[in-house]
């Protein structure tokens, strides 16, 4: 056999043997419950670019809305340290072990965006605490009030495309990845969608993949789904292709009979940013990773590496980031205090938008639209 074609196969067949062992732990693991204390630890995380300066506004927010647990012991908001890109490439780890270690110890996150090296063989700070957390549900809410849109995306978070995604074979003029999709990691996206589902009244759930080439891997991904849809004989599963679904969510004639959507890693990843782009931008939009034991909350967006280099990091827009903390609030169990920061933030986002982030020296700076959210909230 060439010798390149004999190094492929035996990559592939260590990447074959760790899969089954993935996939054989995820049938047999009960779903476990979050190990919570008596303390809510929340662990703040900045992140590179633009997030130390967003997130320093959202644990503002979450500091005056958690005042009364903080002062009572409840509640501790733990700054986390060591997720800068200076500190991962010095370390050469994704996720340093002794930052793993601190985040372990939370119980739940907000964390800024974390740059992710083009090439090379570091792998993204996201992926790396998706999968070592297991994250495996990212939900993304999307909403146009004008429009009576109302979306709820339930993209699987490690599974796809990003399992191996730094690990595929490249040979002379040849190179290929691999996506994987396993029915236990299917099953239960599967049902964190249809129960979100039931639980908040929705009539459809849209199951969104590119089956009709990606057959094994998306055709698995449709059947699960349907198999759990099953159990769920109230709420209507629609099966859509990627493509056209993409082309729905920009028609204005239709897009708002779309309620809730399941989806594999890569075209959960892409359409959510044109989701987010539709409803002001993908600065405006929060994302959940859920697992059973922790859970984070981020912006949808990265760290904008374009509007540091201009020098525009002030004028960074922290709304995506807060609304993950107003996220993170209903998460924890904190209705009232959630309620209050999407009220404000309504407030200061639509109905009386005393100052708008425009992402440049045109509009307002991160710092004081903390300042006016602030002064809202305390109304
Ligand atoms: C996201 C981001 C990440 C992803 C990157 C930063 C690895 O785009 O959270 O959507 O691709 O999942
Ligand atoms: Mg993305």
């Amino acid at each position: 056999m060439n010798p390149q074609v004999e190094r492929a196969v035996e990559h592939f067949r260590a990447l074959l043997e760790e899969q089954i062992a993935r996939a054989e732990r995820l049938e047999r693991e009960p779903a476990a419950a979050g190990a919570h204390g008596k303390k809510t630890v929340i662990g703040v995380i900045g992140g590179d670019g633009i997030g130390p300066a967003i997130v320093a506004q959202a644990k503002r927010a979450l500091e005056f809305l958690l005042a009364d647990e903080i002062a009572a012991g409840t509640a501790e908001l733990r700054e986390i340290s060591g997720l800068t890109i200076e500190n991962r490439l010095a370390r050469g780890e994704a996720v340093p072990a002794e930052v793993l270690d601190q985040i372990r110890a939370c119980d739940v996150l907000l964390k800024g965006p974390t740059a992710t090296p083009k090439g090379g063989a570091m792998e993204s700070a996201n992926v790396t605490l998706r999968r070592a957390l297991d994250l495996y549900a990212n939900v993304r809410p999307v909403r146009i009030p004008g429009e009576g849109v109302d979306w709820t995306f339930f993209r699987e978070n490690t599974e796809g495309e990003y399992t191996l995604g730094s690990r595929g074979i490249e040979l002379d003029g040849l190179a290929m990845d691999f996506k994987v999709t396993t029915d236990a990691g299917t099953r239960r996206i599967a049902r964190a969608a249809f129960e979100y589902a039931r639980k908040n009244g929705k009539r459809r759930v849209a199951i969104v993949t590119k089956a009709n080439i990606m057959k094994k891997t998306d055709g698995k991904f449709t059947a699960i789904c349907h198999e759990v849809a099953a159990g769920y004989p109230e709420i209507e599963a629609e099966d859509w292709y990627i493509d056209i679904m993409s082309a729905n969510l920009v028609n204005p004639a239709i897009r708002s009979r779309f309620e809730v959507f399941v989806l594999p890693n890569l075209y959960g990843d892409i359409i959510t940013d044109e989701a987010a782009q539709l409803q002001g931008g993908v600065g405006t939009a929060g994302s959940a990773n859920m697992g059973d034991r922790c859970a984070m909350f981020e912006a949808i967006h990265g760290t904008a590496p374009r509007m540091i280099e201009e020098g525009l990091g002030d004028y960074a827009n922290p709304e995506s980031i807060l609304r993950a903390a107003q996220m993170l609030l209903a998460h924890i169990g904190r209705a009232e205090a959630a309620n209050r920061l999407a009220r404000a933030l309504e407030i200061c986002c639509e109905t009386e938008r005393k100052l708008a982030v425009t992402g440049d020296a045109s509009g307002a700076t991160c710092e004081s639209f903390g300042d006016y959210l602030m002064e809202v909230l305390a109304r």
